[in-house]
């Protein structure tokens, strides 16, 4: 068997593929679009671009199941949606579909995606935490080719610099009813300060009506970024007004692990 991640080991891309399997992506909108705080980050995204002023065409590097991107088309951007992951993919084209949304799909690595010119770029929801350093800096240059003069880059990542505080010990994170099912996920997470690496262990059990309790895995890293790293790797790849927010200002109604989390905005 392949070896797991571990504190000590930097995300790899093979890891983010298998971290959204076809197991956890069919879960992934009940546990983690659960309590208002990928809301709370739309919110914050759909405000930021309409008070730029001048964003229509809308790139979701690493779109999901589409959670901003519906967010962005309901607001009256016109989004491209693209993420590594098929599962995933497949999951936001069936939501597209039922909302009636007509959106342009691809399955894409963000540090080699390339479909043209857009006003804005986003990447939420922790999701260049799967890059190691090297190949966000790949994803940062490729963000910026996609931009125009002023376009804008917002993404969200754990703050390196508070992970002081993160639990140590196993936690209950999720239990919750959806319909006849339930789900009860138990999460584990171990910081490396020497590497910034945060390693996650996730037991995810599911019910269905009163069927066997069935025992999902997931065992991934996150890369960690300081506000300093991020605005050395913002500005090297020609990005300017650079601002890093903390999730709970500027995203208010995000869960405890807010308090871990900051926001990047960028201009080109
Ligand atoms: C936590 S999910 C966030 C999805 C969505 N933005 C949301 O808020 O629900 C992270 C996403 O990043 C995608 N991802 C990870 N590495 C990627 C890469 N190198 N290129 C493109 N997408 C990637 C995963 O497939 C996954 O869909």
């Amino acid at each position: 068997m392949e070896p797991r991640g571990t504190a000590e080991n930097a995300p790899t891309v093979a890891e983010a593929l298998r971290t959204y399997d076809a197991q956890s992506a069919a879960i992934y909108d009940h546990l983690e679009l659960r309590d208002g705080s990928i809301a709370a980050i739309n919110g914050f995204v759909v405000r930021t671009l309409r008070d730029s002023g001048r964003v229509e065409r809308v790139l979701d590097m690493t779109c999901g199941t589409g959670a901003q991107v519906i967010a962005l088309v309901a607001a009256g951007f016109k989004v491209t949606a693209s993420d590594l992951s098929g599962e995933m993919l497949r999951l936001a084209r069936a939501k597209f579909a039922d909302a009636g949304y007509d959106i342009p799909t691809h399955q894409a690595d963000m540090r080699d995606v390339s479909l043209g010119r857009f006003d804005a770029i986003i990447s939420m929801y922790n999701a260049i935490g799967h890059l190691r350093p090297d190949e966000f800096r790949m994803a940062c240059a490729n963000a910026a080719d996609h931009l125009g003069d002023g376009g804008i880059y917002i993404f969200d990542i754990f703050d390196r610099d508070a992970m002081g505080h993160v639990p140590t010990h196993e936690m209950l994170d999720t239990a919750m009813e959806v319909g006849q099912s339930r789900y009860a996920r138990f999460s584990t997470m171990e910081f490396n300060r020497k590497s910034g690496v945060l390693h996650l262990r996730q037991k995810t059990f599911e019910q269905k009506e009163v069927s066997k309790l069935r025992l999902l895995q997931h065992d991934y890293t996150l890369q960690t970024y300081s506000r300093e790293e991020l605005i050395d790797t913002l500005s090297g790849s020609g990005f300017s007004d650079i601002r890093i927010l903390r999730v709970p200002e500027a995203a208010p109604g995000f869960n405890a692990l807010g308090q871990l989390m900051h926001i990047a905005i960028a201009r080109r």
